[in-house]
């Protein structure tokens, strides 16, 4: 199975203080170094961590594909148009959410991602589109002609979680909080078959099939057990626990040039 690593929160990180550090582009190196197989971004309307010079910057000089998340809006899918990354993944955007909190409405009419897919294809930009696993979302993405689906696991993570952290007790907004142990358990094992199963289906019809969000050192072994899954996107798990790899270390090295006067 292929890694995407996701590495808008080093830009996130980056933004808290409005400076050059830390800079994305230095993570391309490293990634690739650590085996991962592609680099994801997501340049946001908002442009709230990746900024336009980062995107281009980074398509230019990485040494793996670059998969770039972007909203379905013209002036977005101009820029992809211009970049030309491997692979474009388009994804539902609000301004108001924390990370992209669903799948993209790919059902009915949607003559905007039609046109926003035919302008991709036009520069040869292979086209995935991140939906929730369902029936209806796959069978609407093979028929907008996108190469790849990308399923959005945040559900998958979210029982997860309530079922092995202690997220049930700081957590008071999720309505399955309400459920006994061995329905979680039930949703949870209901929600890996749906992603198997639906995966299946996804590659029969020949799409690719890749999944995320939320994914984590804990919980990515049973996705992992997937087959027809092919590639994980993940971000957020990867740069928090490089934070705490690479703390000792840090400190250590500003220690010793305090410590030599
Ligand atoms: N895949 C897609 C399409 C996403 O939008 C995100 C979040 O930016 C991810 C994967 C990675 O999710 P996480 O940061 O939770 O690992």
């Amino acid at each position: 199975m292929h890694l995407g690593v996701n590495i808008d929160h080093i830009a996130i990180l980056r933004e808290a203080r409005r400076i050059n550090d830390p800079d994305p582009l230095q993570a391309l190196g490293v990634c690739a170094r650590a085996g991962a197989d592609q680099i994801t971004i997501h340049l946001r309307e908002d442009r709230r961590h990746m900024h336009d010079e980062d995107a281009v910057a980074i398509v230019r000089h990485s040494p793996l594909p670059v998969n770039l998340e972007c909203a379905v809006a013209p002036e977005i899918i101009d820029i992809v148009c211009t970049l030309r990354p491997a692979r474009a993944t388009i994804v539902p955007e609000k301004r108001e959410e924390v990370t992209t909190e669903g799948g993209l409405a790919v059902t009915g009419d949607r003559p905007d991602l039609e046109h926003a897919i035919a302008r991709l294809h036009e520069q040869e930009i292979d086209v995935s589109l991140f939906i929730d696993p369902t029936r209806e979302a796959i069978e609407a993405a093979h028929g907008l002609g996108a190469e790849w689906i990308e399923f959005h696991t945040g559900h998958y993570a979210n029982l997860y979680a309530m079922l092995h952290t202690n997220l049930a007790r700081t957590h008071h907004t999720i309505p399955q909080l309400e459920l006994t142990r061995r329905e979680l358990k039930e949703q949870l094992q209901h929600e890996l078959e749906t992603l198997r199963s639906l995966s299946v289906y996804a590659a029969e019809l020949g799409l690719h099939v890749a999944a995320g969000h939320g994914l984590n050192y804990q919980n990515v072994t049973p996705i992992v057990e997937i087959e027809t899954i092919e590639e994980l996107n993940i971000g957020q798990s990867i740069i928090a626990r490089s934070v705490f790899d690479g703390l000792e270390r840090a400190v250590r090295e500003i220690k010793h040039l305090i410590s030599e006067k």
